[in-house]
């Protein structure tokens, strides 16, 4: 069987380590790939928005199974070219990736559904979005609805602030089109969690919970990130069937918008006094979640079963699904990542530890085929162990034994999940 990963960078790489390890005689294709997946397949250079590249690589290598990691070819609509092409892709179509790439449509999908989330107003015009961030009071959220790369969100503390930002948005340019239109949120408080639900679009199963570390530094503290570090299992205090209910309420009102959601639905959840309220979905695997959940996930049917099902439209069989360990990924970023990251850094991996796996993200080889940075989020470090504490330990040994300049990480990860362990 030949499978074609669409991406290029840590989750792309997690996945193929996971389709690869269970079942070795696949053949992998990548596209662009990176050095890390070089070492378990092909790694063609097409690029991920690419659609009509990627549809005569699909073609002409007879791929039986095409996975897209990132975003961005969702939103261009890749399903539904391959679809049409006839060809086997796991994902959504380009009218239900909108439940990501529109927090427009979420939110009036997820306030007309009932489905728990912050009250919002949508606005395109700056008079209308300060009134109604006025009658929100602070603080409050002021959200790009397009895609932002995680970055379109301000929480403000204050009118001023919010104010600031919709002048930034709806009258400039920051965030370009993305922040033409905007959600004036309520602000929630709570822990987060990252649930996903591999779906054919009416059935589904969800897979281990994982809790994702979006600021820069130790204590979450500077500035927010595509995500600095995951771990699994979580063992948040929550209400049973709640987020199933959840993944259920918004596959239902997706159908009934005519918008089936087929792939992997990510529903970022925030476990407030309320229960569960929706943060915001997306419409692929999370990064840096996937890189911890992969090690340790055991799900029956195996994953690729479970993918190539819903490619071809069949329905979801029975599934299990569970985390056998902990598996705690600690990025390691580059210098002046999130705002500039710095690339050409010569890398140095040294050899592998026991439980550990090390996923590429922003990596490439130079011209002398040395491994350098060529991205913000250059490597995850799995690490898996029986306890939390296991898992960190070997973690940390593998991070420290890596070298690059200018590396940035954090040496937390975790911690609510230690804390809640010792009673604090
Ligand atoms: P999003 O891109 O919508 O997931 O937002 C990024 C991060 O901003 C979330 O993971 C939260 O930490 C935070 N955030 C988003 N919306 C809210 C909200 N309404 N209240 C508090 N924090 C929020
Ligand atoms: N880690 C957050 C995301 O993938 O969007």
């Amino acid at each position: 069987m030949r499978v074609l990963i669409v991406g290029g960078g840590g989750r792309e790489h997690a996945l193929a380590w996971k389709l690869k390890t269970d079942s070795p005689s696949i053949e992998l294709i990548a596209a662009p790939g990176n050095p890390g997946i070089a070492e378990l397949g092909e790694c063609v250079a097409v690029a991920a928005t690419d659609l009509e590249g990627l549809q005569q690589l699909a073609r002409n290598r007879a791929v039986d199974l095409t996975v897209v990691g990132p975003e961005a070819p969702l939103s261009l609509g890749i399903v539904d070219h391959f679809r049409a092409a006839g060809l086997p892709i796991f994902g959504p179509t380009r009218a239900a990736a909108e439940i990501e790439t529109s927090k427009a449509f979420a939110k009036r999908l997820m306030l007309d559904a009932g489905i728990p989330t912050a009250r919002a107003e949508v606005h395109t015009e700056v008079g209308a979005a300060k009134a109604a961030a006025r009658t929100l009071g602070s603080p409050m959220v002021i959200k790009a609805s397009g895609l932002a790369s995680g970055k379109g969100v301000i929480i403000c503390r204050t009118i001023q602030e919010a104010d600031t930002a919709i002048e930034e948005m709806l009258g400039g340019d920051r965030f370009g089109e993305a922040g033409h239109e905007v959600l004036v949120e309520e602000f929630m408080s709570g822990e987060e969690l990252s649930v996903f639900a591999i779906t054919d679009g009416e059935r589904f199963v969800t897979l281990p919970a994982l809790q994702d570390h979006k600021r820069l530094l130790d204590q979450d503290r500077g500035p927010n990130t595509g995500g600095m570090g995951a771990y699994v299992p979580v063992t948040l205090d929550a209400p049973s069937g709640q987020a199933e209910r959840i993944i259920d309420a918004t596959l239902t009102a997706l159908r009934e918008r005519g918008r089936p959601f087929t792939g992997l639905l990510y529903a970022g959840l925030m476990l407030t006094r309320d229960g569960f309220k929706v943060v915001e979905f997306n419409c692929r695997f999370g990064d840096p979640e996937t890189q911890a959940l992969m090690p340790v996930l055991d799900v029956e049917p195996d994953l690729l079963t479970l993918m190539t099902v819903v490619a071809r439209g069949d329905g979801l069989p029975p599934t299990r699904a569970r985390a056998q360990g902990v598996c705690v990924t600690t990025v390691l970023a580059a210098a002046n990542y999130p705002e500039t990251p710095r690339m050409g850094d010569v890398i140095s991996i040294g050899s592998a530890a026991p439980g550990v796996v090390v996923f590429h993200g922003g990596t490439a080889r130079d011209a002398d085929g040395q491994l350098v940075t060529a991205g913000g989020r250059v490597l995850a470090v799995s690490a898996v162990g029986a306890t939390m504490m296991d898992a960190r330990r070997r973690g940390a040994e593998a991070a420290d034994a890596i070298r690059f300049a200018g590396m940035q990480r954090r040496s937390d990860i975790g911690w609510r999940e230690i804390a809640r362990a010792s009673g604090n």
